[in-house]
Order: C-alpha cells, then structure tokens, then sequence
C-alpha cells in the first residue's frame, strides 16, 4: 500500500478531516478532504462534524480551527510550521493606540497568534478584509500584523483613517518591482497577478490583487492562456488541475513559504496515526480570541 492509501484509510478508520491550505506540498493536497484559502478553511473548520481535523498549514491556522470548533481533536504535521508575520504585532502598541483614538476597530488578520486576536475586535483574511473594513461602523482602523495588506485595503477603504502595522510576510515580501519589470519582458500581454501580502508598488505594477482563492478563481475565470503568477507557488497546484490547458510563470522562484513546506506526507501520516501534534489553546486566551473570529464569519457572510 502506498503511503496516500494508508492516509486515506486511516483518514477513514478514525473519522478525520484533513484540511490543507494552497501553499502546502501537491502530494499533502491531495490527500485532503478540502483545500482551500484560508477563509474557507475556518469555515471547514467550524462547520465539521469529524472528529479529528488534521490541518496542514501553519499554527495559527491550527490554533484559529481549534478556536472556531474546540469539541475537535485538533492536528498538526508539524508545529514547527509557524507563520512569521502571525507574532509581527505589540500588545503594547495595540493598548497604546486603544488609548489614543476614540472610536478604533483593532482588524487583525488572521494570520497572527491566539494571542494578538484577544485584542482585536475582529478578524480578516485576505479574501474578506474590504468588505469587513469598510462595514465596520468605526472610523479608526488598526490594522494588524500585515502593513501590505493594510495598505492594499486603505487604497480601497479611503473614507476610513486605516493607521498600519509594519508586518509582514516574509515570502511575499521577496518580490520586487524588477521581478515585474523582467517578467514582463519575458512574457509580454501575460496577465500578472499576485497576492495583496506583496508590498504595495509591487501591487500597483500588476494587473490584479487578490487573495488565494481569489487568484485561482481568475485564471479559471480569464480567457487567457497564460499568466504570470505572484503568489506561494504551491497554488500552481491547484491552478493546473483547474486549467490543465493553461501555462503558469511564477513571477519569481523565491516564492515558497518554508514553513507551509515543512508539511509532508509522511508527517500527516505520522500525526493522524500516532494522534500526535495536538493543538491546545490557553482557556482564557481561547476565551478572548474566538469572539474576533466568529465576528468575521458573520460579517463576511
Ligand atoms: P489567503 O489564504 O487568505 O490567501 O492567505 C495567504 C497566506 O499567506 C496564508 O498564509
Ligand atoms: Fe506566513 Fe507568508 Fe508563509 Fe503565509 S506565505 S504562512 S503569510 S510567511
């Protein structure tokens, strides 16, 4: 038996789910039983009646699925998989500015630890945080711990005073204006499309900005047959088996997130046989956090 086989069957013999993010490794895709960006994955995770959910990302997704559905058994491959930009943020500095304005919404996106959510009012991923922003009755925004993703919603929120973080991630952070400028040459027409988590001029230089899923969507979407793409390379995965006839050009190869890669095959395996990597979230921490993340499924429905 192969090890996607005992996968599939131990999947089965235990009732779990395996929810798997666009930027894990293609072989850990596809053995899950959803993929997705990382808004549809916590609402997989709320909605499951699984016992086990596997979840193959980084911690603050794990953590986020615990939060949204604590009755679950909550794994990871590897929780040394950690998003840098999730700890990019002060609880200092966001009480600082609690104090200073009057009126402030702390939007906090979700990637970041349980810990910085206990002081947001809500949460956002990429796919939502426009609509979510421009929603919200406040005028003062904090937007925390992404200052790209902040910049990308202030441009298209310009009625509210979006004061920004300087975090960031470090993968998207990679691309520069000369990787547009040369793939451009190398592939002119070609749409370019890339991921708000790049820095602004980056964005601007490009033909859309749009979450994962949001990306996946428009090169299914688009009449076009080749695209430049400006994202974590592993959604190449997703988008080939979407438009097997249609060519991709990663806008550079320095985008791969090492810590989406730390996940394997072999460690799903491992965590769902031997129930390894539980996640756990601080009772009082969960307490804080989770009313932030439920305000964001209400609010992006
Ligand atoms: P989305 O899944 O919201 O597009 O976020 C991208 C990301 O960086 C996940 O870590
Ligand atoms: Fe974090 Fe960026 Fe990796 Fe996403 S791609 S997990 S934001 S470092």
């Amino acid at each position: 038996m192969s090890l996607k086989e005992d996968v599939l069957r131990l999947k089965k013999e235990k009732n779990a789910i395996i929810l798997a993010h666009y930027y894990v490794d293609g072989a850990v895709q596809d053995v899950a039983d959803f993929v997705g960006d990382s808004y549809a994955l916590a609402k997989k995770a709320k909605n499951t009646d699984a016992d086990i959910i596997v979840f193959a990302g980084v911690k603050f997704m794990g953590e986020s699925a615990k939060m949204l559905n604590p009755e679950k058994k909550v794994l990871m491959p590897d929780l040394n998989a950690d998003c840098p930009m999730a700890h990019m943020a002060s609880k200092a500095v966001i009480k600082k500015m609690k104090e200073e304005y009057e009126d402030l919404a702390v939007v906090c996106y979700i990637n970041s630890t349980a810990e910085l959510k206990t002081m947001a009012d809500i949460c956002v991923t990429s796919s939502n945080a426009v609509k979510i922003v421009r929603s919200l009755p406040n005028k003062n925004i904090f937007f925390i711990p992404d200052g790209n993703l902040g910049a990308y919603v202030k441009k298209q929120v310009p009625e509210k005073n979006i004061i920004l973080n300087d975090g960031y991630c470090i993968t998207h952070k990679r691309v520069t204006l000369k990787d547009v400028e040369k793939a451009r040459k190398e592939h002119p027409n070609v749409p370019i499309i890339v991921h708000p988590e790049c820095v602004n001029e980056v964005v601007e230089a490009t033909d859309f900005a749009g979450s994962t899923s949001e990306l996946i969507q428009y090169t299914v979407d688009n009449p076009n047959k080749e695209f430049v793409i400006g994202t974590e390379l592993g959604v190449l995965h997703e988008m080939q088996l979407k438009s097997p006839d249609k060519t991709f050009y990663p806008l550079t190869d320095k985008l791969i997130c090492m810590n989406m890669k730390k996940v394997s095959l072999e460690k799903v395996y491992d965590c769902l046989l031997n129930e390894t990597n539980e996640v756990f979230v601080d009772e009082e921490v969960k307490v804080m956090a989770e009313k932030s993340l439920d305000r964001m499924l209400e609010l992006a429905k």
